[in-house]
Order: structure tokens, then C-alpha cells, then sequence
């Protein structure tokens, strides 16, 4: 026997479908909801578990992980997805480079990557096995610990959004050592892009066969690019991935699992027509930040894709009435816009926000996102 059907075999049904059923395009009875960064510092039992772990001993140790994967679960019986816990830097971490949390600043890379000859100081050959197989036990663990209430998702960072964290060596306002590498070295970032890529989809390929029933890819900054860099640098290496991710897969016997690409900014017009066919660019799912409408994006893409968004984060500071106006004005764009709708924030739940509240949107949701 395959050792992922064995692993599949030991998990329990699952009873809540929706946003499998969305992904592969169906128009379902409401919208399946989740909120990327559902488990993070909004929740006070989140908070507990940090003040006595620190941020990657939570990723790295599968028990943790999974604890905190299960917080927003036990708490929001209306969350239709679970996502695991863990970061997109920890690829950074798995090619070589050292990756700090800090309390008031975020990631910090000490030693970032400045110029081409600072590649040789890279990992060749990751064993995403060795270096990140902490996350496939988490995954599996997971799996067990939810019951089949709602499905897994696994997820990465894109090759830009990591690239730039390892060019910069955190956040940035102005991207200047990430980007300039693009004007300077285009062939050299094309090398590292790829680099990451390879990475990225073993540890997507590890986490499907752990047990993760989506996934995800993360390119947070994809709007710091113009359209051409996005078409130029940053979309080949997540086909790239998404291509080897289904390959690889289906070489298993595996019969695959849809992937979301949140690609948050990149919304050119142009950028909207690159992504519109799954066939070509392996994404069956494209998640939208808060900037753009329904609508107009189903106008650009046409009907093969499905979506994923788009309220924005702050809505959540609306209050009840605030919160319950916009998810029903914005339900209506997305009915309108027609199609596999997976309703999210356009981008990750913020740590002020207040857990009632956060109750309230998945409950205004359910409401408003029916289907007459
Ligand atoms: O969504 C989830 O609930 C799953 C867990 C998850 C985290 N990070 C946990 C986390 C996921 C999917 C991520 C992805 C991630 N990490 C992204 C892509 C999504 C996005 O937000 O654009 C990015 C860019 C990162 C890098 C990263 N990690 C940053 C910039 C920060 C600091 C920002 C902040 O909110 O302070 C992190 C830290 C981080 N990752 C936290 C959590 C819960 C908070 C840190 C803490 O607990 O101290």
C-alpha cells in the first residue's frame, strides 16, 4: 500500500466539504469561511501558549503547532477550514539562513542575501524531509485532532515574497535590496526564485501527503512589483511549483488537491488575465485582497478560476453593525460575480481585533453568503 493512503486511512471521514466543493467550483449553498492567520495573537489562548514558547519553537514542535492549528476550531464551530500552523520563512530557514521572530519588529534574517555571491552560502539539495519534516508531523496530527470537522490546509510562501524577506532581511517599506536585484541580476534572481521554488513544492508535496487537503501560496508582495516583474519573476516559479506539486503527485497515485494562490496586490488588469486558466497556470483558486471587487475581477478572469476574499481586515474593528452592512453588501458582489466563492479577510486577521467579533463575521457570513 501507498504510505499516504495509509495515513489517509487512519484519519476520520470528513464531514464538512465546503470549501473542497468551492474549490473545484461549485456554486454552494453558502460560502465556506475561513481567515488567514485565524489562529494568531487576537486570541487570548494564543497568547498563553507564546508566553511560554517562542514563535518558531510553537512551529517546530508538532504538538504546539497543532494545539494552536485547533484554537480558532474549538472555538468557532461556524470556521469551515483549519490551516496549519507555521510560517513561510521557515524555507528560508530549511536553505541555510538564520530566521528570527521579534516581538516589536517581526522576521528579522541577520545575514541577508546582498549580491549573487551571497547564493553560494545557500543549502544545495534541502531534504525537506530532514529539515521541515516537524511540519508533515504536525500535519498528520492535526488531521487526527480534528475529527474531519473541517478539511487541512497546507500552505508556503511564493518564491518573490521570500525572496524578498531574504534579500532584505525582514519587512520593508521600499523593497530596495529585493527589487534592485531584479534590475541587476535578473538572471541571478531567476536562480534564486527557482531555488526556492524547489523547496517550496517538496514541502507542499510533504505536507499532502501528511494529510493537508488544500494548499495554499502565499505572495504577500506581489503588489511592490509592476505588472512585468510579476509576469516576468514572480508568476513562472509558482507555476513552477504548482506544476511539480500536481506532477509529483499524480506520479504517486495521489489523485491531488486543489491550490489557492494569493498573489495580494498583483491586480493588473493584465496580471488577472495570466491567472484566469487553472490548465495553464495550475491554481484552481485565486485569493483577492480588499481592493478590488468581485465583479470586476470575475469580468477579468471569466469563469474557470474560483475565488477566495476579499473583506477587509478592518471591517473587523467595524463593530457589530459595521461588520454585519459590509459582509452583506459585499456578499451580494460576490453572488453577483458568480462561481466558487471561498469567503476570507483580503489579508490576515490583525491582534486587536476582538474574538466576538471575529465570531460575529463568520456568523454574518453564514447569513448574508446563502444562496436564495
Ligand atoms: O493563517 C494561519 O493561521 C496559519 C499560520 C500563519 C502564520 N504566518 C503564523 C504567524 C501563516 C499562514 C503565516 C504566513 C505568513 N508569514 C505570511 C503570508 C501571509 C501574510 O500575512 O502576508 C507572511 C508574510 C509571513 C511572515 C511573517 N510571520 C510576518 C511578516 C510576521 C510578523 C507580522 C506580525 O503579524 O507581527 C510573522 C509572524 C507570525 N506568523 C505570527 C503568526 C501567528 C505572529 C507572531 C507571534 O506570534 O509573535
Amino acid at each position: 500500500v501507498d504510505k499516504w493512503r495509509e495515513i489517509e486511512q487512519s484519519f476520520p471521514p470528513l464531514k464538512n466539504d465546503l470549501l473542497l466543493r468551492a474549490a473545484r467550483g461549485e456554486e454552494t449553498e453558502r460560502a465556506p469561511v475561513w481567515v488567514m492567520r485565524q489562529a494568531g495573537r487576537y486570541l487570548p489562548e494564543f497568547l498563553e501558549v507564546r508566553k511560554s514558547h517562542s514563535f518558531f519553537e510553537c512551529c517546530q514542535t508538532p504538538s504546539i503547532a497543532s494545539q494552536l492549528t485547533l484554537q480558532p476550531i474549538d472555538r468557532y464551530p461556524r470556521l469551515d477550514a483549519s490551516i496549519i500552523f507555521c510560517d513561510i520563512l521557515v524555507v528560508p530557514q530549511a536553505l541555510g539562513m538564520e530566521v528570527l521572530m521579534e516581538p516589536s519588529k517581526g522576521p528579522v534574517l541577520p545575514a541577508p542575501i546582498r549580491n549573487p555571491s551571497d547564493l553560494s552560502r545557500l543549502n544545495q539539495d534541502v531534504d525537506v524531509q530532514k529539515e521541515l519534516g516537524y511540519l508533515f508531523e504536525a500535519i498528520t496530527l492535526t488531521r487526527k485532532g480534528l475529527g474531519g470537522r473541517v478539511p487541512l490546509i497546507g500552505f508556503c510562501g511564493a518564491p518573490w515574497t521570500l525572496m524578498a524577506y531574504m534579500c532584505e532581511g525582514g519587512g520593508s517599506k521600499t523593497f530596495e535590496n529585493s527589487k534592485s536585484w531584479l534590475y541587476k541580476y535578473p538572471k541571478e534572481s531567476k536562480e534564486l526564485l527557482r531555488k526556492v521554488a524547489d523547496v517550496c513544492a517538496d514541502l507542499l508535496v510533504g505536507q499532502v501527503l501528511a494529510g493537508a487537503q488544500m494548499l495554499q501560496v502565499f505572495d504577500s508582495w506581489a503588489g511592490e512589483l509592476t505588472p512585468y516583474q510579476y509576469a516576468e519573476f514572480a508568476l513562472p516559479p509558482c507555476i513552477y511549483i504548482s506544476h511539480k506539486v500536481k506532477s509529483i503527485l499524480k506520479q504517486l497515485g495521489h489523485p491531488g488537491v486543489a491550490i489557492t494562490l494569493f498573489a495580494k496586490g498583483a491586480n493588473a488588469p493584465s496580471t488577472f488575465k495570466l491567472l484566469s486558466d487553472p490548465k495553464v497556470t495550475g491554481y484552481d483558486t485565486l485569493g483577492l485582497d480588499w481592493t478590488v471587487d468581485p465583479v470586476e475581477v470575475r469580468d477579468y478572469v471569466g469563469r474557470k478560476v474560483n475565488l477566495q476574499g476579499n473583506f477587509d481586515p478592518t471591517v473587523l474593528y467595524g463593530g457589530k453593525e459595521g461588520i454585519e452592512k459590509e459582509v452583506e453588501r459585499l456578499s451580494e458582489r460576490w453572488k453577483a460575480a458568480g462561481g466558487g466563492w471561498i469567503a476570507n479577510l483580503g489579508h490576515g486577521i490583525t491582534p486587536n481585533v476582538k474574538p466576538e467579533d471575529m465570531g460575529w463575521f463568520l456568523e454574518c457570513v453564514h447569513k448574508y453568503s446563502k444562496r436564495a
